[in-house]
């Protein structure tokens, strides 16, 4: 197995398999249709996850990657909530019935920009359009430097039982590449006042792969990321999508550092925060001993979703909000993407639902299999099997197949179980791309896979 030949291949920009089909294949047009008939026949009994995208931030940091807006005003975020308020009350109209929450998640974005008011003001819109009980796991992103008494009064508010902190990285010449100023101090003082206020359950998010950063920076960052205990880390690979991402233009080529550095940063990193006793959760989060997502991973309950890994074991996840996708076990649905358009929308009293597609067949066998190999590393035949009946043989002998036809010795295939072997963990979206169906016509481009 040599890294360099196969982060040189074809294969060495891959999707990051939030869902599959991922989204730049979701080619249904009618996606309103397909949202509408999944809402109105949700079981009565079934809980569902919500997604709420608040897409503005009063910064722009130049390796973001989200669907967001710099904004300096509030203005056009208060009116922003007013239309994600409107559009809860269509999803009750259409459900027929205020649909009960297992998990709701506030992401953007950065939507720890609201104010006070505005958390109120969302809080009483979900209690009144959905079920919340104290069972309900709300969480939201939050980016430090927004955070004031006020905001901390709007999360309480707000009900938030966890927050994931945005950090990416401490030393200021990397800040300065990403136009990303954050102190250690301001961050620590944040989640110091974040655990006062009740809210125990806290993730970081730190990035390799940005611009100038080195050994010395990126151990120092993952130090001071650890001193701080969070529950969880996310450690992502930046994503470097300039095509997409007109703002990243910003960031100069030459500051990047090369595939095999990338590679060995992120191999670095993750050593260092398993060295300290967290537990490996998939291919870049990770969690305390103890932690729910590292028993749900350990159990096999660990899944994938539109914000990468997750404990929310419910079929139907409903993203509201300028791009936010919703998901309805056998078909995905993007809302409107320009916010004014999508505002326009939801305020004629309409859901925002674009382009979606309908699960086939092998659709839903493929989706499985990916999920299964991007949280657990492997699946076995006869859970397959029993999943998908007589219907999974085909796909058991492509498993085989693809292992015995793996040149770059990623994988092994037994008699019943398919595996991505454990020193190939840090290649398993290439794993993953060789059941994706869509992949081979080309039309695409992807971030780097590692
Ligand atoms: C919505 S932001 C988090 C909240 C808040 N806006 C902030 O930045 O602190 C979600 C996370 O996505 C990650 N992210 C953003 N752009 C990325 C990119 N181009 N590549 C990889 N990760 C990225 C960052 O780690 C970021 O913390
Ligand atoms: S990284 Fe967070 S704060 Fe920065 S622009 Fe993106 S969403 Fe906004």
């Amino acid at each position: 197995m040599d890294a360099e030949t196969i982060l040189a291949s074809q294969r060495g920009s891959v999707p990051r398999y939030t869902s599959y089909p991922t989204a730049p294949h979701f080619t249904d047009q009618d996606g309103l249709t397909i949202a509408r008939s999944r809402i109105e026949s949700l079981p009565d009994d079934e809980a569902i996850s919500l997604y709420l995208h608040v897409p503005f931030c009063d910064r722009l940091c130049w390796f973001c990657g989200c669907h967001t807006k710099h904004t300096l005003k509030y203005a056009p975020v208060e009116a922003y909530l007013g239309a994600l308020i409107k559009e809860m009350a269509t999803v009750r109209a259409t459900a027929g019935r205020r649909l009960r929450l297992a998990q709701v998640h506030l992401g953007g974005g950065s939507p720890s920009m609201l104010r006070q008011p505005d958390f109120i003001r969302l809080s009483s819109a979900l209690r009144r359009e959905f079920e919340v009980d104290d069972d309900t796991e709300i969480s939201v992103e939050i980016d430090p430097s927004d955070v004031t008494e006020e905001t901390l009064e709007g999360l309480v508010a707000l009900g938030v039982t966890r927050a994931s902190v945005g950090v990416q990285d401490f030393s200021e010449a990397v800040q300065e590449a990403i136009n990303r100023p954050q102190t250690f101090e301001q961050t620590r003082d944040v989640i110091t006042a974040l655990r006062a206020t009740g809210i125990h359950s806290l993730n970081i998010d730190a990035l390799y792969g940005l611009p100038l950063q080195t050994e010395e920076r990126l151990v120092s960052t993952i130090d001071q990321v650890l001193s701080l205990a969070p529950d969880r880390i996310a450690l992502f690979g930046y994503a470097h999508v300039p095509w997409l991402k007109k703002h990243q233009t910003l960031i100069r080529d030459e500051d990047l550092p090369g595939t095999m550095e990338r590679f060995h940063h992120a191999a670095l990193a993750a050593d260092r925060i398993a060295a300290a006793g967290y537990d490996r959760i998939g291919i870049d989060h990770f969690a305390k001993p103890g932690d729910t997502m590292g028993i749900a991973a350990r159990e096999g309950r660990l899944f994938r979703n539109f914000q990468g890994y997750t404990t929310d074991a419910c079929r139907t996840l409903i993203g509201l909000g300028a791009s936010s996708i919703s998901s309805y076990g056998d078909a995905y649905v993007q809302n409107i993407v320009p916010t004014s358009q999508y505002e326009k929308t939801v305020l004629d009293g309409r859901l925002s639902a674009m382009r979606g597609v309908k699960l086939t067949l092998d659709d839903r066998i493929r989706a499985y299999i990916i999920e299964r190999l991007m949280c657990d590393f492997a699946f076995s035949f006869d859970a397959l099997e029993e999943k998908f009946g007589y219907a999974a043989r085909p796909y058991i002998a492509e498993a085989r197949l693809v292992a015995a036809n793996d040149r770059f010795g990623l994988c092994d295939a037994s008699s019943n179980r398919f595996a991505i072997r454990d020193e190939a963990r840090a290649f398993t979206r290439i794993v993953a791309s060789f059941f994706d169906a869509y992949l081979d016509n080309g039309t695409v481009r992807y971030s780097k896979a590692v």
